[in-house]
């Protein structure tokens, strides 16, 4: 048994395309002043033929060089655009990294599947299964968004965010002081692919592509990431013995900037600790925390000693938080 699992290293990796806000406007009837002011977005990338193996790739190779590390005992992929519906990414990732014959899955869980492959990866580590893990958060939503639909298309962005853990004691910097993960199936209408699935498996070749598209009903689903997301942050706060006033950031995942804002109102957490990346990115879901940690690292916000709150919210609805003194690693 060891005493917990430490964060050791940090990458993240972004495609090449840069999507501006005025570039979407040319083809959807939308504006850069709506955008910006409804979610703060003003930017995302989006793949040129790249898969969301490819960029989980380089994201997990930053993040082995950022720990200083060449081997992991495990892999874990959180995604929602694997490269194939079967098999997992995960295992061709690993090896691509020349891992060895490590075990390897992906993590579905939508937005909040990188915190739900923390707290799984963790567990193997506290449990004494494995010594070292690599978690991945990649997305490629660019590959199922309907180019047509203003509501969806202006929101999401592709990119990968990786961390290194390892087996460590619950008292050093970039432990993670537990979990608070949930779900409510009862909603999963909110957001839905309603095709490629055992319900509606193949479309015919001469079919609209439609049930393939992402499929999000915004209002309700702003209102539950705020209050899921706020709920969950004072459990794991209380479990880490925490008051909101302590914290030095809140990473939250990158969907909307008035929800960051506002789940900071209801934990009475002041506004300007509210880590954003989404200004720059959008909605990267899965990779949308370990990208914001890997800027906010990179560009000297997140310091060592540094209290540290991650929430996550996404579509199963699904949810999830940890917490953790920010380490001493470099952010590649
Ligand atoms: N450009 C211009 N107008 C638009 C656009 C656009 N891109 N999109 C919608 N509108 C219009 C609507 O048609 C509507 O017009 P109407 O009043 O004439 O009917 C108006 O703007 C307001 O639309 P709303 O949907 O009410 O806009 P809202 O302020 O709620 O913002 C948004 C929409 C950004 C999607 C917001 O609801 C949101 O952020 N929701 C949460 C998303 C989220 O948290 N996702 C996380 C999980 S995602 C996952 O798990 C993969």
């Amino acid at each position: 048994m060891t005493g917990a699992a430490v964060l050791g290293g940090l990458g993240s990796a972004l495609p090449s395309r840069l999507v501006t806000n005025e570039e979407l406007s040319e083809s959807l009837d939308t504006s850069d002043a709506w955008i910006r002011s409804r979610t703060g977005i003003r930017q995302r990338y989006w793949v040129r033929g790249e898969s969301t193996g490819d960029l989980a790739v380089t994201a997990g190779r930053h993040a082995l060089k950022s720990a200083g590390v060449d081997a992991v005992d495990l892999v874990v992929l959180a995604t929602t655009t694997p490269d194939h519906p079967c098999p997992a990414t995960a295992p061709e990732v690993a090896a691509r990294l020349d891992l060895g014959p490590v075990a390897a899955y992906d993590i579905a869980a939508v937005c909040s599947g990188f915190v739900y492959g923390l707290a799984s990866a963790a567990a193997h580590i506290e449990a004494g299964l494995v010594d070292s893990a690599l978690v991945i958060g990649a997305e490629t939503y660019s590959t199922i968004l309907d180019p047509q639909d203003r509501t969806t298309s202006v929101i999401f962005g592709d990119g990968a965010g990786a961390v290194v853990l390892r087996a460590g004691e619950a008292g050093q910097c970039g432990a993670l002081l537990g979990f608070d993960l949930g779900s409510d199936g009862s909603r999963r209408d909110l957001i839905v692919v309603p095709g490629g699935g055992s319900r509606a498996r193949t479309a015919p070749v001469d079919a609209p592509p439609a049930g393939r598209y992402f499929t999000m009903q915004g209002k309700p689903v702003f209102r539950h990431a705020v209050e899921r997301m706020a709920q969950s942050a004072r459990n794991v706060l209380a479990r880490a013995g925490w008051t909101p006033g302590s914290v030095d950031s809140f990473v939250g995942h990158q969907a909307n900037v008035r929800i960051l804002h506002a789940v900071c109102d209801q934990l009475d957490l002041d506004r300007d600790r509210a880590v954003t990346d989404l200004d720059r990115v959008g909605n990267t879901s899965a990779a949308s925390i370990p990208l914001a940690l890997s800027r906010a690292a990179g560009e000297g916000r997140l310091a060592a000693g540094d209290r540290v709150l991650l929430a996550a919210f996404g579509g199963g609805l699904t949810w999830g938080s940890t917490a953790l003194v920010w380490p001493d690693i470099p952010a590649l």
